[in-house]
Order: C-alpha cells, then sequence, then structure tokens
C-alpha cells in the first residue's frame, strides 16, 4: 500500500463526479444539443447517462461505505436556470438533497458549478463570447448560493483551459472531423490551444464567482485547471513556454488569490518543435489513449505549487480509464506515492478526489471506463470494483494514523 499517511488532519478522501456524465437527461444544456444533432461530430450520446439524477443516493452509500469521507459532484446549470432569468427551485432542491444525503453520509461535498455544459439558451447566446457571459453567470451562481451555505469547497469552473480550447475548436468548425477524432480532441489528447479571448472571460467570470461564493457562503472556493503535465524537448524551450503558458500557467496564476487550486492529472506529453506530441501507440496506453502516467499527479501538484505560489491544493481529479482494475490500482497507488512525496517536500494537499466515482459519459464516448464503480449500462446496476474497496481501506489506515 502505497503512504501518504503524512497527509494532514481532516485530509479528504473522495472520487468524483459531474452531472452531465452521470445524471441522464440533461436535455436543456447545449452537449445535449450537439449529441442530439444528426449533423454532429459527437459520436455517442449520453442518453440516460447511468441515471445518478436519482440513483446519487446509492453511489455516494457505496462511496461511504468504502471509508470515503468526500463526493465531488456538480449541479447543473441548465437546470436550474431552464430560461434565462428563470429559476427552478425544484431543481435547487433537488441539489440540496443530494449535499444533504452526501453530509448524512458523512462525505464531505465539493461541489462544482460549472463543469462543461451549459444551459441551450446560453450557447444560443454565443456563450462565453456573449458581451454579458460574465454577468449571466453570476446570476446564476448567486442562485446556487442559496444550497451552499454550509458546503466546505465549491469548485467554480471546471478545467477553464479545456473549456476555451473546446471554443477554439467549435470555431475552427468542429464538424470536419470525424467521430474517432473528435473523440480524442474532446477527450484533450488533440485539442487546439485554448482560446486566448475565452480564457480571459473564464477568469472574469471565476474572479465573480469566487467573489459571491466567499459573499454567501463560508465556503472555500476556487476552479479546477487540467494539467497537461508538459515536458520539454532538447532545443524547444521556447514553444515549451509558450504551449505551457497557454495551456496551464494562465489559469493556475489566476489561482494565486483563491482559497484553493483543484489539481487534475491524467497523464503527461512531451513538446518539441511542433508542438505537443501525440501519445505514441503503446500497449501501456489507456482506453483514452493517453500515455500511462501515474506520475502525473505528482508532477501536476508541483507545478501548480510552483506557479500559485503556494496556493493549498485538492486534487479533484486523478485517475485511469482501463477495462483491468488492477491497473487502476496499480496506477492509484503510484499517483498517491508520488502525493506523499509532494507533502513530505512541504506541499500543502488537503485532499485526494479519484476520477470518477462511477463509469460515465466520457463527453461523446462510452468506452473509456474510469469507474471505481461499474455500472451496467443495460440495467443501470453498480458493481463496485476491487478499486473501491482498496482506496476505500487506504483512506481508513491513513485517516486512522492522522487522527
Ligand atoms: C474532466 C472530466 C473527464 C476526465 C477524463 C477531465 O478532463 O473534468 O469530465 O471525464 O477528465 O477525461
Amino acid at each position: 500500500m502505497s503512504t501518504p499517511s503524512n497527509v494532514r488532519h481532516g485530509f479528504l478522501w473522495g472520487a468524483s463526479t459531474s452531472p452531465h456524465q452521470t445524471e441522464g437527461a440533461n436535455t436543456n444544456s447545449d452537449w445535449w444539443h450537439l449529441e442530439n444533432d444528426p449533423a454532429s461530430f459527437i459520436s455517442e450520446r449520453s442518453g440516460d447517462a447511468v441515471d445518478s439524477y436519482r440513483r446519487y443516493g446509492e453511489d455516494m452509500r457505496l462511496l461511504a461505505g468504502a471509508g470515503l469521507t468526500a463526493y465531488r459532484f456538480g449541479i447543473e446549470w441548465a437546470r436550474i436556470e431552464p430560461n434565462p432569468g428563470e429559476f427552478s427551485q425544484r431543481e435547487l432542491d433537488h441539489y440540496r438533497r443530494m449535499i444533504d444525503t452526501a453530509i448524512g453520509l458523512g462525505l464531505t461535498p465539493v461541489v462544482t458549478l460549472h463543469h462543461f455544459t451549459s444551459p441551450l439558451w446560453f450557447a444560443a447566446m454565443g456563450g462565453w463570447l456573449n458581451p454579458d457571459a460574465v454577468e449571466l453567470f453570476a446570476r446564476y451562481v448567486r442562485q446556487a448560493t442559496t444550497i451552499l451555505q454550509d458546503v466546505e469547497w465549491v469548485c467554480t469552473i471546471n478545467e477553464p483551459n479545456i473549456v476555451a480550447s473546446m471554443t477554439a475548436l467549435l470555431r475552427g468548425g468542429a464538424p470536419a472531423l470525424d467521430g474517432r477524432a473528435s473523440v480524442e480532441a474532446v477527450t484533450s489528447l488533440s485539442l487546439p490551444t485554448p482560446d486566448g479571448e475565452v480564457a480571459d472571460i473564464l477568469t472574469a467570470a471565476h474572479r465573480r464567482a469566487v467573489e459571491i461564493v466567499r459573499a454567501n457562503t463560508s465556503a472555500k472556493a476556487g476552479w479546477t485547471v487540467a494539467g497537461q503535465q508538459f515536458v520539454v524537448t532538447p532545443g524547444n524551450e521556447e514553444i515549451f513556454a509558450r504551449t505551457r503558458w497557454a495551456w496551464e500557467d494562465r489559469f493556475l496564476e489566476v489561482s494565486r488569490v483563491d482559497d484553493f487550486i483543484g489539481v487534475q492529472a491524467y497523464t503527461s506529453q512531451s513538446v518539441d518543435e511542433n508542438g505537443i506530441v501525440a501519445h505514441p501507440q503503446h500497449p501501456d496506453n489507456t482506453l483514452s489513449g493517453w500515455a500511462y502516467r501515474p506520475d502525473a499527479l505528482e508532477m501536476g501538484l508541483r507545478h501548480a505549487w510552483e506557479i500559485t505560489g503556494g496556493t493549498p491544493m485538492l486534487v479533484t481529479e486523478n485517475g485511469i480509464a482501463t477495462a483491468d482494475d488492477e491497473v487502476r490500482i496499480r496506477y492509484t497507488e503510484a499517483a498517491l506515492d508520488g502525493l506523499a512525496h509532494a507533502v513530505a517536500d512541504g506541499l500543502d494537499v488537503r485532499g485526494y478526489l479519484h476520477w470518477s466515482a462511477v463509469d460515465n459519459y466520457e463527453w461523446g464516448h462510452w468506452g473509456p471506463t474510469f469507474g471505481l464503480i461499474a455500472v451496467d449500462r443495460s440495467t443501470l446496476e453498480r458493481q463496485p470494483r476491487p478499486s473501491l474497496a482498496w482506496l476505500g481501506a487506504h483512506a481508513r489506515a491513513c485517516l486512522k494514523e492522522t487522527i
């Protein structure tokens, strides 16, 4: 078993999901629309997803029963604000019940306000490029905070760097891509450089959201950034620095004044004279086509720590798409060893949330299975994998040592 018994008291041990990937029937969202457009470049639809909109209690009970102490999930803007300025109390109540259920089970809720999806009406108005986008988002966040008063951790926007990159993809005429290429693109293998204009808008939206969360709740507020763990190849320092800034550092810098930064790390890629190098074919590549790199977590933590200048970190995502659960355990164990080394060197890491709690809709694709819990998509039955018990036992052992 790997080591982070050196983590601080109150360290969160948990798993993560997002609404669109798990809930099902997110019909009022831009992604639903994209998936269901006959001309869409998305190959598979989310449909009922894994029905966590109704089965969240079961998901949470499995996590808590295994020994985990935290659950990161999102609330869905498209459901909460189905029409501009019209808020659904019923949906707010639904998410409040999720928060209560988590707390009741001893799971600290870590709540994400925006995880890639937006209401269709917002997208139709130009999305983040609408001149009022920041205020429109702020209006939603104000309503959302009515159910978040006692939540301790709020993530404003998930992976703004991927959102900005997705916008660049859509601006560049995504439908020209065939199904497979687009899935790889969406899962960030071959996405274009994040759109700088959108990056600035997302930064402003995040700042407003942090302000609102701080004013209306006692939560710590931050955003979660996709770490790329870029590695320079000899002679390519300049393009490496430019690539890393555009993809990562400009987003990490924003977190200097936040309460925490969500670190998300899966793999690593090198940068050569042409930019980011695609993952070479290798038998160990994951089901999402990424190189098997459990060291990505330690790399991501160290880089975020350096660029933010010491903002507390929460690992909000780390995991692997694999059909072999032994490999998931091996990957996670090595990633946690890396986390332990970072903590031993004095980095302030507040928790580890594995991606993902359950198998879910991987943005256009059902193939890559990331879950600690398998889901049979025809019956929607949950089947915990050995990795869930493994992580839970690990959490329990570490918690015992830190008491
Ligand atoms: C996203 C998740 C996604 C995961 C694996 C992150 O980019 O936040 O929604 O499923 O990585 O690709």
